[in-house]
């Protein structure tokens, strides 16, 4: 009969620990993750500067997707643009928490993925689930050259509170799953042509300057608005795979398949990835 009296014994490195200490858990914790999609280029389609401008925007980024398949196997996520400012202001204006309108502004990211999924279906691209994203996502690009989904986080009834609008919307979303993932890379596309040192599209556009290259360290000391969520800047910090992501102007053709093959035609931002023991 087997010996069962030390069953309740588990060797384990962190048994004895609380978790709660960096020092202690570091040894075991403090390694880079394996990279589970190391060919997967993540693109993340904005949904406000390229999705709400219909056609004349989506239909290029369209035949670039399509041109850009036999070369890379691609994860499109998509941002949620106008209807959600809209959700959120009438949510607001009900009083809704943020915990529940964080999954309103998701559903709409998914609305966009679906517009996008609809026009690459010819390619044999669909929408897939966050659920499918999350366990399925290697088979699903065994069958195609890429899918779509939204770039949300499911943090949804988890929201942070804070701000009353959720902070980890579609730009957030799009770079903690490239991280999780081990991706090749993350393409940010929006309507401007990177990060600038103030709203080129605001009352100081005229002085506004292109950053060509950046940080998330510089971004977080920034003092004027962003092309991406803030929430983005300080999880970039902490990443474990993806050393830079570039910040792209999806209305310029060309752009995007310039930035998938390595590149500098927007704005670069590094992230806090560089120099972790593998
Ligand atoms: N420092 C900045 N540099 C560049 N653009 C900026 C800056 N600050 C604000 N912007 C604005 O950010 C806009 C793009 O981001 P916005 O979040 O509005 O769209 P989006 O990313 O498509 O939306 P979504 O998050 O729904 O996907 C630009 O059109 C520009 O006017
Ligand atoms: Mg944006």
């Amino acid at each position: 009969m087997a010996n069962t009296t030390n069953i309740k014994h588990v060797t384990s490195p962190l048994a004895r620990q609380t978790l709660l200490d960096d020092g202690l858990t570091a040894p075991v914790a403090g390694k880079r993750p394996i990279r589970l999609l190391p060919w997967l280029q993540v693109v993340k389609i904005g949904g406000r500067s390229i999705m709400d401008r219909g056609r004349d925007a989506i239909l290029p980024i369209v035949d670039e997707l399509r041109k850009l398949l036999p070369e890379h196997r691609l994860l499109i996520l998509t941002g949620a643009g106008v209807r959600a400012r809209h959700v959120y202001g009438v949510g607001l204006d009900l009083g809704l928490p943020v915990g529940s309108l964080a999954p309103l502004g998701a559903s709409e990211a998914g609305q966009n993925g679906h517009i996008l999924a609809a026009l690459l279906a010819p390619e044999g691209i669909s929408y897939i689930e966050h659920p499918t994203i999350a366990s399925q996502l290697a088979i699903h690009l065994s069958a195609a050259r890429a899918v779509v989904g939204s770039a949300f986080p499911p943090y949804h009834h988890h929201e942070f509170t804070g701000p009353r609008i959720p902070i980890h919307r579609a730009d957030t979303g799009a770079f903690l799953l490239a991280d999780a993932l081990g991706a090749a890379g993350l393409t940010i596309v929006e309507d401007v042509d990177g990060v600038y040192t103030a709203d080129p599209n605001g009352s100081d556009g005229k002085q506004a300057q292109l950053l060509r290259e950046t940080s998330a360290a510089d971004l977080a000391k920034f003092k004027t608005t962003l092309p991406v969520d803030t929430a983005l800047v300080e999880v970039m910090a902490n990443a474990r795979h993806i050393e830079r992501v570039q910040v792209v102007n999806g209305l310029v053709p060309g752009r995007l398949t310039a930035a998938l093959r390595g590149e500098h035609v927007g704005t670069i931002i590094h992230t806090g990835a560089r120099g972790l023991n593998t």
